[in-house]
């Protein structure tokens, strides 16, 4: 017996579709660098969810469905569905998931969760969406809704990663939004990106939490430091990154906040990777 498990890319996938989860199409597949990638498929008519939000999706692995949670990237008016990755290596799920093809089926529960959504966070002069690696997904959805410039005037999503070829998906996405016929005007006069690197020279060097301490970060978008009155803050990254950031925001007045009790910041972890 090899050890070796083979996944049915085939499209008869479809025909095994487990209880609770539907059989979605890739309909586009972008790779960043070896390890990133980010893939568009159809969104069943009858799924709903806030920008923001994650829901689990899977592959079917030689007879068993594997699943991971993923956030949702792009924002809840889309037609299509589209997700952000990292490639684990021997990852169970993430390994084949790097290998789909436009055409090929990707399975998606029903139910999505979360606590990266706006109505978990009282209204605000500035929100500040925080992420590391891959942890930049929901933030991909929740600057392409017009609800995130309903509640806030300013947006300003950092993003920190080892290299610079990681900061690709958020960059380009970033551009995107600002040219978007819904929310191009929005993003244009009202979001910011901010990018660093730790592990390669970049304009900006250091992590995030580094950035926020030494007033860099600030400094650099020409805004006053964090407060409370004003402020609001997300943030997905690894355990230890929000564990990190958290204090920081803490330690500055900001209190976190829950779908039921809407304060001033909420975290979420980035799951894959
Ligand atoms: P560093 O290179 O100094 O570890 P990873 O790929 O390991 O999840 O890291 C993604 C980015 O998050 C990297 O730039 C990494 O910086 C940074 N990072 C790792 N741990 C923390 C932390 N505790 N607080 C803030 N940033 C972190």
């Amino acid at each position: 017996m090899h050890g070796m498990n083979v996944v049915d890319l085939s499209g008869t996938t479809a025909d095994v579709v487990p209880a609770g989860a539907t059989a979605e199409t890739v309909t586009e597949v972008q790779h960043y660098t070896d390890d990133l990638f980010r893939f568009r498929m159809t969104r069943p008519a009858s799924f709903r969810f806030r920008s923001g939000e994650f829901v689990m999706i899977g592959l079917m692995v030689g007879e068993k469905p594997i699943y991971r949670a993923y956030s949702i990237a792009s924002p809840s008016w889309d037609e299509e569905l589209e997700f952000f990755s990292i490639k684990v290596p021997n990852g169970p799920l993430t390994e084949h998931l790097a290998r789909i093809k436009v055409g090929d089926k990707v399975l998606m529960k029903k139910k999505p969760t979360g606590t990266l959504v706006n109505d978990a966070l009282i209204a605000g002069k500035r929100l500040y969406m925080f992420s590391t690696g891959t942890g930049f997904a929901p933030f991909a959805s929740l600057i392409r809704d017009p609800e995130t410039y309903d509640k806030f005037d300013e947006v300003i999503v950092t993003h920190s990663c080892r290299f610079k070829a990681e900061l690709a998906y958020s960059i380009e996405t970033v551009a995107a939004a600002k040219e978007d016929p819904l929310i191009g005007e929005l993003a244009s006069e009202r979001l910011r990106l901010f990018t660093s690197t730790t592990r390669e020279p970049s304009e900006h060097v250091g992590r995030i939490t580094t950035l926020i301490e030494s007033g860099e970060l600030f400094e650099a978008l020409g805004v006053p430091p964090l407060d409370p009155a004003t402020d609001r803050g997300m943030i997905c990254g690894s355990m230890a990154m929000l564990k990190d950031t958290k204090a920081l925001l803490e330690a500055r007045g900001l209190t976190e906040g829950a779908n039921n009790r809407p304060a001033e910041f909420v975290i979420e972890r980035a799951f894959v990777g």
